[in-house]
C-alpha cells in the first residue's frame, strides 16, 4: 500500500503503540482487499460491542487493545449493548451479563467514544457530510450512511471500525471508490408504493437483498416519496439478508439525483405477491405472543410520536410486554414531549441502549415475539431461536392493546 509520510511515522511508533497497532491491523486488512492506500475518515461507528455478540475471543482482543491506552482520533459512536442501563440491568437474571457489559463500556469510555448505544448514530450527532469517508460497522447504519447520506464506507467489522477510529483512517477500497458506487441492478415495483408503511419497506428490502447478487448496488426505479424512516427500514433488511451496502432511489437519494444514472442492464421486478410470500416465510401475523417489540433499527422521534398516538388512552393486554426500542437521546426528547408518559400509561416500555436482538430476551422469559422489522425477525429466529411473527407498526400496537 502507498503510505504517506505521516503513516510511515505512525507505523514506526512515533504516535504511540496503540495507534501503531491499529494501523498495522488495518494495513493487513488493506493487503487482503488489495487497497491501494489509506483514506482519512471523519467518523467511526463501532458495532458488535454487546456481550451477546462479543464472543470470548472478541472480548479478549478488546481487552488487550484497551491495555495499550488507545484514544479515538475521530468522532466515534457505539452500537446497542445487551442491557438497558436504566431499566432491566439490575434484574438478578441478567446480573452476570450486566457486569461483563459494564467492563466493556469502561474500555470504550477510556478511549473517548461517545456512549450512544444506538444503531442510528445519524440521529445522534454522527452525521457525515455527502462524500465524506467514514468507517462504520453495523450493517443498517452502513447502508443508510452510504445510500441516504451519500457518505462512503465499507461494512467494517467491529474491530476494524475501532482500529480506524484510533488510526483516524481506513483502507481505500470497495465503496470508498466512486466506480464501485454505480448502480448494477434496477428494481421495478409493480404496485403503488404510495401507501407503503415501514413493514412494506422492510419486506421489500428483504426480497431485494435475497434476490440480487452479493455486493450489488440496486437502484429503485419507482418508489413514491419514501421518508427517511422508511429508507432506514428498507436498507436494514436488505443489508442483513443480502450483502448489499449501498442502494439508490431514482430522484430521491443524493447520488441518484446528482448523477442521473441510466438504468443498468440487469433488473428485477417485485410484485405484491412477492412481498406477501416474504411475510409468510418469515412469520405471518400472530397475536398470541409474549413480547411485542418495535424499533429495529432504533425508532426516530417521528416513529415514537406515531406509537404514542396509537396507544393514547389504551391499555396493553395482560401477559404481553410491549418494548419500544430507541436511543437514550430520543427517549429524553420523548420524555420532554410527554410521549414516554403516554406509552407508559398504556403499559408499554421504552427500552434504550439495547434492542430486542442483543438484549437477553431468552433470559427475560420471552419465547414468542411479534415485530414490524424483517431484520429483527430474521435475527430473533435464527440467532436467538425464538418464534417470530410480523405485522406493521400499527398492527403490532393493535395486537398489544386490550380489547374493550
Ligand atoms: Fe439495531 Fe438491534 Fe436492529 S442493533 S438494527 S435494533 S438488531
Amino acid at each position: 500500500m502507498e503510505l504517506t509520510k505521516e503513516e510511515e511515522r505512525i507505523l514506526k511508533g512515533d504516535y504511540g503503540i496503540a495507534k501503531r497497532c491499529a494501523l498495522e491491523k488495518l494495513y493487513k486488512m488493506g493487503e487482503v482487499y488489495d487497497a491501494e492506500k489509506f483514506v482519512k475518515i471523519s467518523s467511526a461507528h463501532v458495532a458488535g460491542i454487546s456481550i451477546k455478540t462479543l464472543m470470548k475471543g472478541g472480548l479478549q482482543l478488546l481487552k488487550d487493545f484497551g491495555a495499550l491506552n488507545p484514544k479515538c482520533e475521530v468522532l466515534t459512536t457505539l452500537n446497542p449493548i445487551s442491557i438497558d442501563l436504566d431499566n432491566f440491568s439490575k434484574l438478578p437474571v441478567v446480573a452476570d451479563i450486566a457486569e461483563k457489559q459494564i467492563e466493556v463500556l469502561k474500555i470504550f469510555e477510556k478511549m473517548g467514544a461517545v456512549p450512544t448505544y444506538s444503531c442510528t448514530p445519524y440521529y445522534l450527532g454522527n452525521l457525515p457530510l455527502y462524500s465524506q469517508h467514514i468507517a462504520w460497522s453495523e450493517s443498517s447504519a452502513v447502508i443508510f450512511a452510504n445510500s441516504v447520506l451519500g457518505a462512503q464506507t465499507v461494512r467494517e467489522s467491529a474491530l476494524t471500525s475501532l482500529y480506524a477510529s484510533v488510526a483516524g483512517r481506513t483502507c481505500y477500497y470497495s465503496l470508498h471508490k466512486p466506480e464501485n458506487r454505480l448502480p448494477t441492478v434496477s428494481v421495478k415495483i409493480s404496485m403503488d408504493t404510495g401507501n407503503f408503511d415501514s413493514l412494506d419497506y422492510s419486506l421489500l428490502g428483504y426480497y431485494v437483498g435475497k434476490n440480487v447478487e452479493s455486493e450489488s448496488v440496486p437502484i429503485f426505479e419507482n418508489l413514491k416519496s419514501p421518508t427517511t424512516d422508511q429508507l432506514k427500514s428498507l436498507g436494514a433488511s436488505m443489508a442483513i439478508i443480502g450483502r448489499v451496502d449501498l442502494f439508490h432511489v431514482r430522484d430521491t437519494t443524493p447520488e441518484a439525483i446528482r448523477y442521473k444514472y441510466p438504468s443498468p442492464n440487469s433488473s428485477i421486478n417485485v410484485s405484491k405477491e412477492d412481498l406477501l410470500k416474504v411475510k409468510e416465510d418469515i412469520g405471518a401475523s400472530d397475536y398470541d405472543v409474549d413480547l411485542i417489540a418495535l424499533g429495529c433499527p432504533h425508532l426516530s422521534i417521528q416513529e415514537l410520536c406515531h406509537v404514542a398516538q396509537l396507544l393514547k388512552g389504551k391499555k396493553i393486554r395482560n401477559n404481553v410486554t410491549l418494548w419500544i426500542c430507541t436511543s437514550k437521546q430520543m427517549k429524553i426528547i420523548a420524555d420532554r414531549m410527554g410521549i414516554t408518559k403516554e406509552i407508559e400509561n398504556a403499559g408499554g416500555k421504552i427500552i434504550s441502549d439495547t434492542c430486542m436482538v442483543v438484549a437477553p430476551v431468552e433470559l427475560l422469559g420471552f419465547d414468542r415475539v411479534l415485530t414490524n422489522s424483517a431484520k429483527a425477525a430474521y435475527f430473533l429466529r435464527y440467532l436467538v431461536k425464538r418464534e417470530v411473527f410480523l405485522d406493521s407498526l400499527q398492527g403490532c400496537c393493535i395486537a398489544a392493546i386490550k380489547k374493550s
